[in-house]
């Protein structure tokens, strides 16, 4: 099965035979040098100085992790999809009490938004310990403009922006530095392309002043537990080393490709698409200059309909997904990441335009 939807995706052989390799014991020189290597190689992806943590675990226990750690008394959620509404539900699970501000999907929360509501909270006496705000909207191909709201959380500086680039880290720039992102994660499914079972975050120095000021911040997801044997170049549990060295041989290979290089490819994969998805009568989910580099996520409109395309194509072995929970047969999402090349695109495209061809006799 060739996998075109938003991730996982398409693991290239080389980085898959790295998988192969004998295990290796996790207290072992070759493995903490190993540990060193992909964290090294990770905060220059994220163009970052802060501490790098790696769990093997999915995404979604750095976004708990954020809850955990940073949070005494409130969160605000930002909300404009299927994973943006995790984070709240993972704050409001969490028992301290979580907040939301949404708005429709394709859509995103913007600077005046945030401002407005940070205001009128900051005039009656109260703050947010976190901000969590999802860059790239996997269910729906939406991105938000983190390096705006950042600016906005500058005059607030109890509050913390904790950011989830799952879908979106290696296939478009984020200088976690430069933003002034606190917390920022990613699993290694998406445009790392590697199969998931990694998390990874950057954790900022005045995170981390927060965490230690939080009491019962669990044993798993304790971030300053973790950050405490990344001295050793250790993780406290037994991690997958199989996912090492294939991080350490994709982090090689994006080196190889250059960051730029790389997300100028996201970019001309997603115009590709865009151009052909118009030309069929359908239009993008987002509105425009929201659009994702990395998923596509395209509706239905004047165009035809594209649920019995799928499953041809399924039949013939290649995946595109579905519109997410209620968008289901409203839309569907084309992933274009990882190492997706143009050429890989074009066969989509073609295969797809016989599909639709076929579904219509
Ligand atoms: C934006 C986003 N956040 C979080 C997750 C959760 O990742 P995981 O399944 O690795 O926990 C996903 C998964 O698709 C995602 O797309």
């Amino acid at each position: 099965m060739k996998l075109f939807i938003p991730g996982p995706t398409q693991v290239h052989p080389e980085v898959l035979a790295e998988m192969s390799r004998p295990a290796i014991g996790h207290r072992t020189e070759e493995c903490a040098d190993l540990w060193r290597e992909a964290r090294q190689g990770l905060a220059w992806l994220m163009q970052t100085q802060s501490e790098i943590i790696m769990l093997t675990a999915p995404a979604s226990a750095m976004m708990e992790a954020a809850l955990r750690n940073f949070v005494k008394e409130r969160s605000l959620h930002l909300v404009n999809g299927a994973f943006s509404k995790r984070w709240y539900e993972i704050g409001a699970a969490n028992g301290t009490q979580a907040e939301k501000l949404e708005v429709p999907m394709g859509e995103a929360v913007t600077a005046p938004m945030l401002e407005q509501l940070l205001k009128s909270e900051a005039d009656a006496g109260r703050c947010f310990d976190i901000v969590t705000v999802v860059h790239n909207e996997t269910s729906t191909g939406t991105v938000t403009p983190i390096a705006d709201l950042a600016t906005v959380l500058k005059a607030y500086p109890q509050t913390l922006l904790c950011v989830d680039t799952v879908s979106s880290m290696a296939g478009a720039p984020i200088p976690v530095d430069e933003w002034g992102i606190d917390f920022c994660l990613f699993g290694l499914q998406k445009c790392l392309a590697l199969p998931a079972g990694m998390a990874i975050a950057s954790v900022s120095a005045r995170a981390l002043e927060r965490a230690a000021e939080v009491p019962h911040r669990g044993w798993f997801l304790d971030l300053l537990k973790l950050s405490a044997k990344n001295v050793k170049e250790q993780s406290p549990t037994t991690p997958s080393t199989a996912h090492l060295f294939a991080l350490v041989k994709q982090l090689q290979r994006i080196r190889e490709e250059g960051l730029e290089n790389r997300w100028q490819r996201h970019v001309d994969m997603a115009r590709q698409v865009q151009i052909w998805a118009t030309e069929k009568g359908w239009h993008m989910f987002p509105a425009e200059g929201f659009r994702s580099t990395t998923v596509s996520c395209i509706a239905r409109g004047s165009g035809p309909d594209f649920v019995p395309a799928l499953d041809a194509l399924k039949a013939s072995g290649i995946l595109v997904s579905n519109g997410y929970g209620d968008l289901k047969g409203k839309t569907f999402r084309i992933g274009h990441m990882g190492d997706h090349q143009m050429s890989d695109i074009d066969d989509l495209l073609q295969r797809f335009d016989q599909a639709l061809l076929t579904a219509a006799e």
